[in-house]
């Protein structure tokens, strides 16, 4: 089976724990990792250390196509660059999170990073686990798998609980956790899955039995 492509798209909402589990899949598949998320992240730090008004759609089109992204695509291995600075923590910081919707929902950023998400793919060998919230139905819609990972409002906010270490208000979480997912639902609809995609709950799943319900599907649908 080695050789053949092998691209496993997955989507979801924060707090599906789809990052986690696709990261391990692809390891378990040998496979090549796209954190398609981190993208719009570097282009949102890259624009807030320029300057650029977040609301003003035609500079940030402009600052995603000028910006240099580079990322690991190695599920062993987490970094991200943004003008050769290394910016894998400062992607993660609250003030991007709260910010990286008006990236995501500026129309001309999105085209240019689904043309480069689509480029890393290619440039994987055609062996890659890529996840995010429009991968089975914009960036690679012909994927062999393609899997919307969902979990329970109530799961997602206590799994993100969790990753913050606990020093978020629960009113707090639900702001990050589900205003982002109304936010970025308005470009992209990542709750419903699209034809011919696959949904795995995750609700009443551990962190394994997630990788292996992920894992049936990848061999049910190339098999
Ligand atoms: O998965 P994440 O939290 O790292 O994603 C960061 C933001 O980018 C989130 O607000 C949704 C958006 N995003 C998107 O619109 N399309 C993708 N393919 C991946 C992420």
């Amino acid at each position: 089976r080695l050789g053949k492509p092998l691209v496993v798209a997955i989507d979801g909402p924060s707090g599906s724990g789809k990052s986690s589990i696709s990261r391990e899949v692809a390891r378990r598949l040998r496979a090549n990792y796209l954190d398609t998320g981190a993208m719009y992240r570097a282009v949102t730090i890259a624009c807030m250390r320029a300057g650029i008004d977040l609301t003003d759609a035609v500079a940030v089109e402009a600052a995603t196509r000028n910006a240099d992204i580079e990322l690991s695509t190695s599920p062993d291995a987490e970094w991200v660059l943004v003008g050769g600075e290394d910016v894998t923590q400062a992607i993660r910081e609250p003030e991007v999170s709260s910010n990286v919707s008006a990236v995501a929902t500026t129309l001309g950023a999105r085209a240019e990073l689904v043309r480069r998400q689509q480029q890393l793919i290619k440039d994987s060998g055609l062996r890659i686990v890529a996840e995010g919230r429009d991968i089975t139905t914009v960036v690679a819609p012909t994927a062999e798998v393609r899997i919307l990972l969902t979990a329970s409002e109530e799961a997602r906010l206590r799994r993100r609980g969790v990753q913050l270490g606990g020093s978020q208000s629960a009113a707090a979480l639900r702001e990050q956790v589900l205003t982002r997912d109304v936010k970025d639902s308005t470009v992209v609809n990542f709750q419903q899955a699209a034809d011919g995609v696959v949904t795995v709950d995750s609700s009443d799943l551990d962190f394994e039995e997630t990788v292996q319900a992920v894992l049936d599907v990848v061999f049910a649908s190339t098999h």
